[in-house]
């Protein structure tokens, strides 16, 4: 069959008159010139540090099917900037929760036999459940089946039709129920469905699509095109990795139809009806996407939250994200998000998890094997934002049982094992055998050691800043190497604890190690909260002293006093992370290392 072209007849209605009438019915001629440059100046680099408040969403969850860990690798991520934030003195708000309407919707009840909400709660409780079981801390978790948000959905929509935005029209072309999206000729592509049968599908996605006319509210996208290649050529950082931002600006350069924003009611019942015409439904992104205003306080106290709100999605939602919404937010006067974090995705066996392709990955299923902040830590350090990751158990095994139970954990037992450390405090610094020259019992590679552990929080610091979350856990990774090192190097189960220098040496190792590991303990607690809490309640570190200010790495060194000397350490001495056993590994077991404990 060949593709038609998209056809868009603009209707009399009363809204064509309104915009035919309205200063708005070019928005970008129609915003003064003043108002425009304040809006984008908003969206940019206007400095959160000052106001202290900063806001990051998930996507919300289509509730059709149950989560998986690609669901989970969204909010994982968003978690670890709201953590960071925090660490870091910010009133951080977090926002996640489940989208709750639509045809997708609609029809996924239909086949559990459940009446839709009754559906939609079950499903939105599973989300909710992963997320409590696996630290997701969010402020608010939002249902679009709320009333407070249909209130911010119709005042929206009232907002952009009062603007003459939205004209009644109709639509005549592909769409995606799957994908929840219209799409142009050049988007689809043929393809044979299970049965053999030729059908057309997103060449994106890979969704089934279909042709669909039917008579719906426009809302006036091409009229933004130039506004928005505006905020992204002045906002270099808008949307990251710098890939996708590339990308956007790519399909700007494509055609920008006006869009469908609303469905009819003969086909599609369950949603929030357009105000002031109840035949039509508005259409599911534009409702899912006003709930990052809702919980923002929209539409009456939204601007504390609004100014600094910051997105994280996956790469299958980005044109949504940085052109559709962008688009409304023009259209309603309203600041545009900070930045959009852009990430990849999970495959198994090379495809994208999903239900669809039953290969979905269940967190939950894996979590008592793995723990929570083994998943956690094994998405953020292998997940990385450009490029999509394949999964498998065995690369979660391997990397944990190295990472998080051989060297960190490994580190730790070494340092408070009684065998060293039998007063079980936090050991005296020597600045003579570990003076700022070279000239007690330390080597150039102890320098180089304390060098790298004293730039580490601002090495973190720029990579969690940036997303690039995998980088900072490769630079602690290194860290925690090379403090590993430190310790083998010196061997202090050689030493002779009866003579008082190598004792003080002794203690002087120790006291060096403990400080890497306090510094490594608070840097992870936005990816691992529960093994930091147990590696810095080991230490003797108090709730109150582990905050992004409190690093002060080693200030013995410097010649000041160090509030942890002399302190006893944490009485639970339980292993930090017990080592994974997998049967498919036997070939590939790591040699074992020298512990103090095997000494
Ligand atoms: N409901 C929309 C979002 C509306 S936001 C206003 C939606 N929902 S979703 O459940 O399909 O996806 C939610 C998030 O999960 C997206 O960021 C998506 O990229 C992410 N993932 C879903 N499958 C994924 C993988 N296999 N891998 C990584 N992330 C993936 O889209």
């Amino acid at each position: 069959m060949m593709a038609t072209p998209l056809l868009f007849v603009s209707r009399s209605c009363k809204a064509v008159h309104r915009l035919q009438q309205s200063p708005f019915f070019s928005p970008i001629s129609a915003l003064s010139r003043h108002r425009r440059v304040t809006v984008l100046r908003n969206s940019s680099t206007h400095s959160c540090e000052a106001d202290k408040s900063f806001y990051i969403t998930t996507p919300i969850f289509y509730v059709n099917a149950s989560p998986h860990l690609g669901h989970l690798y969204s909010a994982v991520t968003a978690d670890c900037v709201h953590r960071y934030k925090l660490l870091r003195g910010f009133n951080s708000k977090f926002a996640t929760g489940t989208d709750e309407h639509g045809l997708k919707i609609q029809q996924a009840a239909e086949a559990a036999g459940k009446d839709p909400l009754t559906f939609c709660t079950d499903v939105s409780e599973r989300f909710k459940h992963l997320f409590n079981s696996c630290n997701i801390s969010y402020t608010d978790y939002v249902r679009t089946t709320e009333q407070r948000h249909r209130q911010a959905v119709k005042h929206f929509w009232s907002v952009l039709c009062d603007k003459g935005l939205i004209y009644k029209g109709s639509y005549e072309g592909w769409y995606s129920t799957q994908d929840e999206s219209f799409l142009t000729p050049l988007q689809v592509g043929d393809a044979l469905d299970s049965s053999g049968q030729e059908i057309k599908v997103s060449l994106e996605s890979g969704h089934k699509v279909e042709w669909m006319k039917e008579e719906n509210y426009m809302f006036r996208l091409s009229a933004f095109r130039s506004q928005l290649l505006d905020w992204l050529r002045g906002n270099p950082r808008a949307v990251q990795p710098e890939p996708f931002h590339h990308a956007v600006l790519q399909w700007l350069q494509e055609d920008l139809p006006d869009l469908s924003v609303s469905r009819q009611r003969s086909r599609l019942q369950w949603g929030i009806p357009v105000p002031g015409d109840a035949e039509q439904i508005i259409y599911v992104w534009l409702d899912a996407l006003v709930n990052y205003l809702t919980v923002a306080g929209y539409p009456d106290k939204h601007d504390q939250w609004w100014n600094v709100a910051h997105h994280v999605v996956g790469k299958d939602i980005l044109k949504f994200h940085a052109i559709y919404w962008p688009a409304f937010l023009l259209g309603a006067g309203l600041p545009l998000p900070q930045a959009i974090y852009v990430h990849s995705h999970w495959t198994v066996g090379g495809k994208k998890m999903s239900k669809s392709l039953g290969n979905v990955v269940d967190p939950l299923e894996r979590s008592p094997m793995f723990t929570t902040d083994g998943m956690r830590y094994f998405l953020l350090r292998q997940g990385v934002p450009d490029s999509d990751c394949d999964y498998t158990d065995n690369k979660v095994i391997k990397l944990l049982n190295a990472e998080l139970s051989g060297s960190l954990g490994g580190l730790l037992n070494r340092c408070t094992a009684p065998a060293l450390n039998p007063a079980q405090v936090y050991p005296s610094f020597c600045p003579q055998s570990f003076p700022s020259k070279q000239e007690g019992r330390a080597v150039v590679e102890d320098y180089h050691m304390l060098d790298a552990v004293r730039n580490l929080p601002a090495v973190v610091e720029q990579h969690y800043e940036s997303m690039h979350v995998y980088k900072a856990l490769e630079a602690i990774a290194a860290c925690v190497r090379k403090t590993n090192g430190f310790v083998q190097r010196h061997a202090p189960w050689k030493l002779d604890r009866g003579d008082s220098e190598d004792q003080r040496w002794l203690d002087t190792i120790i006291h060096v190690s403990l400080e890497c590991l306090r510094i490594y303990g608070t840097l992870l607690q936005p990816i691992v909260p529960d093994i930091s809490n147990k590696l810095l309640s080991r230490l003797g570190v108090q709730p109150g002293e582990r905050s992004w200010p409190d690093v002060n790495f080693l200030p013995r060194y410097r010649g000041m006093d160090c509030p942890f000397e002399g302190r006893a350490l944490g009485s639970d001495s339980g292993v930090l992370f017990s080592r994974l056993e997998s049967p498919n590994l036997d070939k590939q077991k790591p040699k074992k290392t020298k512990t103090a404990n095997s000494k």
